[in-house]
Parts: C-alpha cells; structure tokens; sequence
C-alpha cells in the first residue's frame, strides 16, 4: 500500500515531453546505408513544398523560407531562433540539426527547448522522416 500512490502520481504524469535525447539513440545515429537525397532532386518538392512552405515562406521569413530550393538551402544554414550555436541543418548530424530534432519532438544537444514539434499538426510518418534523414546524412546538399 505504501508504494501506491507514488506510483499513481508517476502513471499520471506520463513521459517527459521534448526530452533531451542521449548521445546514443538510435534517432540521432544515421543508417548505415543512407540513400543519396538532395533538396533539388526530391527534398523540396516531397518535404518543404508539400508540410512546410504553407507557413514557412518569404511572408514569414523569420521561422525560415523553405519556398524553394535555393531559399530553403539559405534559411537551413543560418544560425537557429532558439541557439546562436545550432542550425536548422548541420550536414551529417542529426543530434546538432534543429529541423530534425524538431521534427522528433527532442530537445538540444544541451538541454536546449527548440519550440513545437514540426510540422505544428504532429510528428510525419516513417517515410517522410527517412527522406530528412538521409538528406542530411548525405550532407544535405
Ligand atoms: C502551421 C505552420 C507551420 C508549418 C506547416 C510548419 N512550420 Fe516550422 N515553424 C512554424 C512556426 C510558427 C515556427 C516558430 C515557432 C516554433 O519553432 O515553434 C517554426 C519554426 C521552425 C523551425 C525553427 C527554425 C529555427 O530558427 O531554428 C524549423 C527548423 C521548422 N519550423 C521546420 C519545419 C519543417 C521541416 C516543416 C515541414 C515538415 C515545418 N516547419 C512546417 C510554423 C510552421
């Protein structure tokens, strides 16, 4: 009986949200066989342009202009709202590219809050997380 009602509040309290990931998750470690992906060849076009560009164009350039290829290759490489020292994309790696820690709902590499999980209507599927993936495990060009 003692133990009852820690455990209670515990189950209430359910999982830490946006927790900061660790070093060795699977999340932030690219596969082992990326597929080549580029913006030009198929990131704009099956990402940005379909999830993104609805919010992120030139009228609100200060969240990042992905509208197109070129514009989108310019906003991922400034510094990040949220931390002078992340970029929205840091080419092959996961743990310091804000988009993809977005994009999972996971924090910093510090500790540091990045926001609300991209895009705002909730986590995308499998194979739109892939396609991010190996783009920037190929070195996002
Ligand atoms: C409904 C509007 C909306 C959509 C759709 C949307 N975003 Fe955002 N995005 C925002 C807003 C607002 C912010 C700033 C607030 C925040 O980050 O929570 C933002 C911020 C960001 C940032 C932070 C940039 C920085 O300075 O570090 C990234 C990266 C990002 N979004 C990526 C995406 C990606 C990738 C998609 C598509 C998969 C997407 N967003 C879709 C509204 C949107």
């Amino acid at each position: 009986m003692r133990f009852f009602v820690p455990l209670v509040l515990l189950a209430a309290c359910g999982p830490t949200p946006n927790p900061t990931p660790d070093a060795g998750d699977p999340l932030l470690t690219c596969d082992p066989m990326p597929t080549e992906v580029t913006l030009a060849g198929r990131v704009q076009a099956e990402l940005f342009d379909r999830q993104c560009r609805s919010c992120h164009n030139a009228a609100s350039a200060s969240n990042g202009d992905y509208s197109a290829a070129d514009r989108t290759a310019a906003a991922i490489a400034r510094p990040s709202q949220f931390s002078m020292a992340l970029k929205p994309v840091e080419p092959n790696n996961l743990a310091r590219s804000v988009l993809w820690l977005k994009m999972n709902q996971l924090r910093g590499p510090s500790g540091e809050a990045l926001g609300g999980v991209m895009p705002p209507g909730g986590k995308l599927g499998e194979a739109s997380l892939k396609l991010v993936k190996d783009w920037i495990c190929t070195g996002a060009k």
